[in-house]
């Protein structure tokens, strides 16, 4: 079985995606995934310090790569794959409640929304996990530093051994790789990534209802829904 994964800018939800792929890849080896990664995507797999596990879910062969938007030009060609019948199935997850927006409305401008409108052009069946459905979220956060917690020290442990030097009074999450090493480091417990409880807005909620109406899509609750759905899937090839 051939997979395609999308993955979105969303920090809720993206570890136990990556748990699921890895799963799935572990269970069965013969399993192809691609993934396809939005701009925001790349950025927030990094922050969470999970860009190393990519390469164990896409290991870089054919239908095993990891597509970057920002290596794929503004018509992403590559997504041309899903008329051409080369996956059984496109899965996106974590999908951003922007992500949910454009496809709610039939938007395709970036590499994820741009996969899913050719995978239900070419009928490959569509399987979405927002992150914003309703009521409220706890969400775990990428790693910021306490002010309140923070002593000042004069020779800061973390900002000077900080392997990607992202470190000065505050951190800078674009060049984090979410590591971990400052959280050791600091003898104050001031560097901390603590869960975040948000509200789900109700134009969010709305985009869910509408996805959920689509030819194509089937919109799933959480990442863990992805493997019973791959088993139906192979259910009905056999
Ligand atoms: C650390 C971090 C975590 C984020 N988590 C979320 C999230 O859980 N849900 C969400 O809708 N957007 C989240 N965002 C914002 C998206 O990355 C941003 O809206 C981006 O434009 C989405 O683009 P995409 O949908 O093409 O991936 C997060 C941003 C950062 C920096």
């Amino acid at each position: 079985m051939n997979l395609a994964w999308g993955i979105t800018g969303a920090g809720h939800f993206l570890r136990e995606s990556f748990e699921v792929f890895k799963e799935l890849k572990h269970n069965k080896p013969e399993l192809k995934v691609t993934t396809f990664i939005s701009r925001a995507a790349e950025e927030v797999i990094r922050m969470y310090g999970l860009a190393n596990e990519l390469s164990n879910i896409s290991c870089g062969s054919y239908l095993e790569e990891c597509y970057y938007e920002r290596e794929q030009g503004d018509s992403f060609p590559k997504t041309g794959r899903f008329l051409l019948q080369k996956y059984d199935a496109l899965i996106v997850t974590p999908a951003t409640s922007n992500t949910t927006a454009k496809l709610a409305y039939g938007i395709a401008d970036t590499l994820v929304t741009n996969a899913v409108a050719q995978a239900v052009k070419g009928g490959v069946p569509v399987f979405i996990v927002p992150v914003d459905i309703a009521g409220e979220i706890e969400s775990r956060m990428p790693f910021f530093i306490d002010r309140e917690i923070c002593m000042r020290c004069e020779l800061c442990p973390p900002a000077q051994q900080c392997p990607k030097q992202a470190i000065t009074d505050q951190i800078d999450l674009l060049k984090c790789d979410g590591c971990g090493l400052c959280i050791t480091l600091c003898s104050y417990g001031a560097i901390r990534g603590d869960l975040a409880k948000l509200k789900v807005r109700d134009v969010d909620s709305r985009n869910v209802t509408i996805l959920k109406e689509l030819m194509g899509i089937t919109v799933l609750n959480h990442p863990q829904k992805v493997t019973g759905m791959i088993k139906k899937l192979e259910k009905m090839q056999k």
